[in-house]
């Protein structure tokens, strides 16, 4: 979208994405760039803007400000050139109760004005072979657990060859063998070269499936990257189990860190610091503690957790089951 952009080949890009609802600013800002081939984590707690974006990516509602591309073209401007690209699954489709998974597939393809026709039957057949409703593709959908339901949107997704899938919230209300079902679905889909764009307020789901990964955090990104880039993000942090504690302290503050001290009634305290900008590295810390005469009971170098980190990104908690 600019000359400088790096020469990556993006499914989505966005920059300075926005909407407002009244006052109200939902998405303020975002640059996303999710690259072709990957399986892109869109996570973040509720509300903080996750559902209006894709609705934006997807030409369902206009934003506010800012651009974005999909599969290299403007939306919503270039809407009815990528949308036949793009399979979406966002807040449940509206299925009928009374109609078969079946019908309800055929109806929703008659009404793709890419579909064709006679190809129809074995396209639906398919798409509810692919998701493992082949079983159920005769009953109505009333009667549907909503695992099925949700496999029954997936398939309805995949109607057509897609390059990208975005879904929002796939595995939401779910139990977990049908979040394990769910899952393992979408890895297929991305073995197959689909990129995937997933939104979820599960870290572990994220950690599961992805290989990419925006956070975000009332409205705004506050880190993407690939899985590795975002668990570098965060601090190593030593900490020293010592008698010494005084004198501890004190070599850990010569070295530029700021260290604390937890007491404990039963054991020896535990001097505790972030490497900061430490010239040393972590292992070597302890060596500069044992040159001071420091007695070292205990050595551990710590990596604060994806959870730790995303917590403090966001100021709020994930739910981490499943
Ligand atoms: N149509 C609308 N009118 C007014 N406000 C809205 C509308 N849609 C969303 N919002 C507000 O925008 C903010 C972001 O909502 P959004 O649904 O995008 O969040 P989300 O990340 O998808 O949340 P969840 O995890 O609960 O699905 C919320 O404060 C929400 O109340
Ligand atoms: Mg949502």
């Amino acid at each position: 979208m600019s000359p400088d952009a790096p020469a990556l080949d993006l499914a989505i890009e966005s920059r300075g994405l926005t909407k407002r609802f009244g006052t109200q600013v939902a998405v303020a800002g975002i640059d996303l760039a999710v690259p072709r081939g990957s399986v892109f984590g869109f996570l973040g707690p509720n509300g903080s803007g996750k559902t209006t974006s894709i609705r934006m990516l997807l030409g369902l509602t206009q934003p506010s400000g800012g651009e974005v591309s999909v599969l290299g073209d403007r939306m919503p401007e270039r809407l009815r050139e990528v949308l036949p690209r793009v399979g979406a699954l966002v807040e449940g489709p509206a299925f009928y109760p009374f109609l078969s998974g079946t019908a309800n597939l055929n109806r929703l393809d008659t009404a793709d004005p890419h579909s064709s026709r006679r190809t129809r039957t074995d396209r639906v057949a398919s798409a509810l072979d692919r998701v493992g409703l082949s079983h159920a593709a005769g009953k109505k959908v009333g009667a549907y657990s909503l695992g099925m339901k949700q496999r029954l949107g997936l398939a309805n997704a995949l109607l057509q060859p897609r390059e990208l899938l975005v879904l929002d919230e796939p595995t939401n209300g779910l139990d977990p063998q049908g979040t394990r079902e769910v899952r393992s679905l979408i890895r297929s889909f991305a073995s197959e070269g689909t990129t995937i764009f997933v939104s979820s307020h599960l870290l572990a789901e994220i950690e599961q499936m992805c290989t990419h990964a925006a956070v975000m955090s009332a409205g705004s990104i506050v880190a993407q990257g690939t899985l590795d880039q975002l668990r570098q993000v965060g601090e190593t942090r030593v900490r020293v189990q010592t008698p010494d504690a005084d004198a501890a302290r004190h070599v850990l503050t010569g070295l530029g860190m700021m260290p604390t001290v937890e007491t404990h009634a039963d054991a020896d305290p535990w001097v505790t610091a972030p490497v900061g900008a430490t010239p040393l590295k972590a292992e070597d810390i302890v060596l500069s503690l044992v040159g001071a005469n420091v007695r070292v009971r205990g050595y551990a170098i710590e990596q604060p957790s994806l959870e730790e980190r995303f917590v403090a990104l966001t100021g709020e908690g994930f739910d981490v089951v499943q």
